[in-house]
């Protein structure tokens, strides 16, 4: 059945601007990593995919080797791209790509040489069928290239049209400072960072977030749900078919401690009170943060995706409330 946008997309998200720059992002936003590659089921993504779009979502994360098949989400929504976004949609959306870890062999397949950024950059182009993307990111800083070689490449590829922003992901707060002022002198501002931030991690208190609001820089905390720990999905073991029970997930089930366990189950508790799911609470305490432009999330059904927008619902927290997760994750 040819897909139909609904008309009604954008009366319910909330946008918010990326750093100083001109463009507004989703405060949700998806991302492709696991659940979309040729080991999974396409209409199950392309299902996805479509309701995020009917839901307000404009922004779809991707990188050069997610999959697996490494290559395969990139191709897989290029797919969907061509069969349900035809005609002007393709300006409706935020596409994004990545090089950094290791996508082919040889000493040119991973990492941040000027030569890995570019050669990767086209052959994601080319299996997603796109002319440009909308960001282009460094995946991860490389300790042997030089930053200068490596925030280059992000300017070549904009200058060149094949990326309208380039993009950070990685970064410690120091190397991020010194890439985004590189990266302004080369007259190509950095829009966004992309960093694993969520109630279970939360390295980026430490002093990112801080030089990114310095810089008018946005932020798009990545696993949110620290991989769906931070949801009703381990409540009561390794559900079948969930991250934790796969050979290719990267969510290890020795990650799901008793420790964390506990916190999981005090932390539902808050949220019920707050009359949310814990998957709602955990996004809404990111992006109660104004320095946090977007959440990125994953979904492996519909029904996840619908539960996590609900977070939107109540995004405010009282004293109290903050007062009692800190004491949770502290414990
Ligand atoms: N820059 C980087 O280095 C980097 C690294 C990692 C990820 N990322 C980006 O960040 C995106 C999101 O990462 P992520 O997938 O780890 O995010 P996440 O939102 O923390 O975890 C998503 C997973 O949590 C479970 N889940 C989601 N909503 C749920 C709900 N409402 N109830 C129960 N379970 C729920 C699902 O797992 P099940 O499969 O078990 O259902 C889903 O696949 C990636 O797709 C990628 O674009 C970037």
């Amino acid at each position: 059945m040819a897909y139909i946008p609904d008309a009604g997309r954008y009366t319910n998200m909330q946008y918010n601007r990326c750093g100083n720059s001109g463009l507004l992002l989703p405060a949700v936003s998806l991302g492709l990593w696991h659940n979309f590659g040729s080991v999974d089921v396409f209409e199950n993504g392309r299902a996805i995919v479509r309701r995020a779009f009917d839901k307000g979502i404009t922004h779809f994360d991707l990188a050069n080797n997610y999959g697996p098949e490494p290559g395969s989400a990139e191709e897989n929504f290029g797919s969907i791209l061509r069969k349900d976004f035809t005609g002007n949609l393709r300006d409706e959306l935020i596409i994004s790509t990545k090089a950094g870890y290791l996508m082919w062999p040889g000493p040119y397949g991973e990492w941040g040489s000027r030569k890995y950024l570019i050669s990767s950059l086209n052959q994601s182009l080319k299996r997603m069928g796109l002319e440009y993307v909308d960001i282009f990111y460094s995946h991860r800083p490389d300790p042997n290239t030089p930053l200068e070689e490596t925030m280059m490449a992000l300017d070549t590829a904009v200058k060149q049209g094949k990326a309208l922003y380039a993009g950070l992901s990685n970064y410690q707060a120091d190397e991020a400072k010194r890439a985004i002022e590189i990266l302004n002198q080369l007259g190509t501002p950095c829009l966004i960072h992309q960093p694993k931030y969520s109630m279970f991690e939360r390295w980026v208190e430490g002093g990112l977030l801080d030089v990114l609001e310095q810089y008018g820089v946005g932020c798009i905390p990545f696993s949110p749900l620290a991989q769906g720990l931070l949801t009703n999905r381990y409540l009561k073991g390794i559900p079948e078919g969930s991250r934790a029970s796969k050979a290719h997930g990267f969510l290890k089930s020795h990650e799901i401690t008793e420790d964390k366990l506990d916190k999981i189950i005090s932390l539902n508790e808050i949220a019920k009170q707050r009359g949310q799911s814990l998957a709602q609470m955990a996004l809404s305490w990111l992006l109660k943060d104004k320095r946090i432009t977007t959440v990125l999330i994953g979904a492996s059904s519909v029904q996840q995706l619908d539960d996590n927008l609900a977070a939107l619902d109540n995004l405010s927290y009282t004293g109290d409330e903050l007062n009692a997760i800190e004491e949770v994750l502290k414990g």
